[in-house]
């Protein structure tokens, strides 16, 4: 099968597999205050993950390139909206166009919508540290995504078996990279010895791509024969993987996404911990079934609920949204008594 094939197939499954939510965002609770001491049009957005400064801590994660006129017109898109609200955005990965020149007009195209936007560039945990170099200068990439994804990688018939010397491979591209590295997952999260491990090798930030939201194990059956339905199941839930990561939170900047739709669940990412919160599958479905504009109207109401939300818990910034205090219960609180977790 065709990359480009397999690209727009997992356009197509992503929004028909749906965004179930199973994060784990439920277990988790703001403690309501009745003297918040804030001003709703005082409270600012504006972060930072390791070295990057952003002006709002969400993000769209990456997704696509390569593949035709139609993922241009989708990155165009987002790359649109991003420069419409503010936010980062990441491309898909981009092997594909170092395969391909062909296809590299579809991650530029990103660039050229927004000139003076925060970029990332994306890749594998295959690549050479001349690729990186490439992916990064192919966008003028402000930092660059490296995305460890096994499961989906053993979920697809065509997908790779080897899986050695990763760690080795990243900490090249980190020796050797002119912009700050950002190791993420794709939908199976993290745990605190993969991010700790990352952090040894200089790992700007990680992003936990936690478990219930694109699932890409039923993505990836969606398109087989006989099911690998237990991976489906598999994987650590968003809000546990970002308890898991800020572990290791004075030696590397913690992001989350996986599942998250809603300010809501952003908000209670951040208290958990996470400098930003990246979105995938939620904002592509808006722009796919709704366009463009809903696009920009949705992520201008998220930024205001948001607002209200920090208004609420006393936080007139998203530091001291990081320092609100949550409780826990459920099975997310069971996963972290089991992992010696505060
Ligand atoms: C993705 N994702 C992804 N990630 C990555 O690092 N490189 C890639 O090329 C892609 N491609 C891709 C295509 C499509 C259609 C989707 C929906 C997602 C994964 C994405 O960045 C994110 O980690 C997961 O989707 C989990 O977040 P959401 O979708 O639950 O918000």
């Amino acid at each position: 099968m065709s990359r480009s094939k397999r690209k727009w197939d997992h356009i197509q499954y992503a929004l028909a597999t749906g965004q179930r939510s199973l994060t784990g965002f439920e277990d988790v609770a703001f403690i309501h205050q009745s003297l918040p001491d804030t001003f709703l049009h005082q409270a600012d957005l504006g972060t930072s993950v390791g070295e990057l400064s952003l002006s709002s801590p969400i993000f769209i994660n990456a997704m696509t390139g390569g593949g035709g006129d139609r993922t241009i017109k989708i990155n165009r898109d987002l790359a649109s909206a991003a420069k419409a609200t503010g936010l980062a955005m990441a491309v898909g990965s981009q092997m594909s166009a170092l395969k391909d020149p062909n296809e590299i007009e579809s991650y530029r195209v990103v660039r050229k919508e927004n000139p003076k936007g925060i970029i990332f560039g994306n890749l594998g945990s295959e690549a050479t540290i001349d690729q990186a170099k490439a992916a990064v200068d192919m966008i003028e990439a402000n930092a660059l995504q490296i995305h460890l994804n096994v499961v989906q990688e053993l979920t697809m018939p065509e997908g790779d078996r080897e899986f050695r010397g990763a760690l080795k491979r990243i900490e090249q591209i980190v020796l050797h990279s002119e912009v700050p590295v950002v190791v993420k997952e794709v939908g199976f999260g993290m745990n605190k010895e993969t991010v700790s491990m990352l952090a040894s090798i200089g790992v700007s930030a990680v992003d936990v791509g936690g478990f219930g939201g694109t699932n890409f194990s039923r993505i990836e059956n969606a398109r087989r024969e006989r099911l690998l339905s237990f991976f489906d199941e598999w994987g650590i839930p968003t809000a546990v993987s970002i308890a898991e990561a800020v572990v290791q939170k004075d030696e590397i900047a913690v992001i989350a996404s996986g599942g998250i739709q809603t300010s809501f669940e952003i908000a209670k990412a951040l208290a958990l911990g996470a400098g930003a919160a990246g979105m995938a599958g939620y904002f592509l479905k808006v722009l796919i079934k709704e366009g463009l504009e809903p696009l920009i109207e949705e992520i201008n109401i998220i930024h205001n609920e948001l607002k209200m939300i920090m208004t609420a818990l006393g936080a007139s910034n998203i530091r001291q949204l990081q320092q609100a205090p949550v409780i826990i219960s459920g099975k997310t609180h069971h996963w972290l008594n089991e992992r010696n977790i505060d």
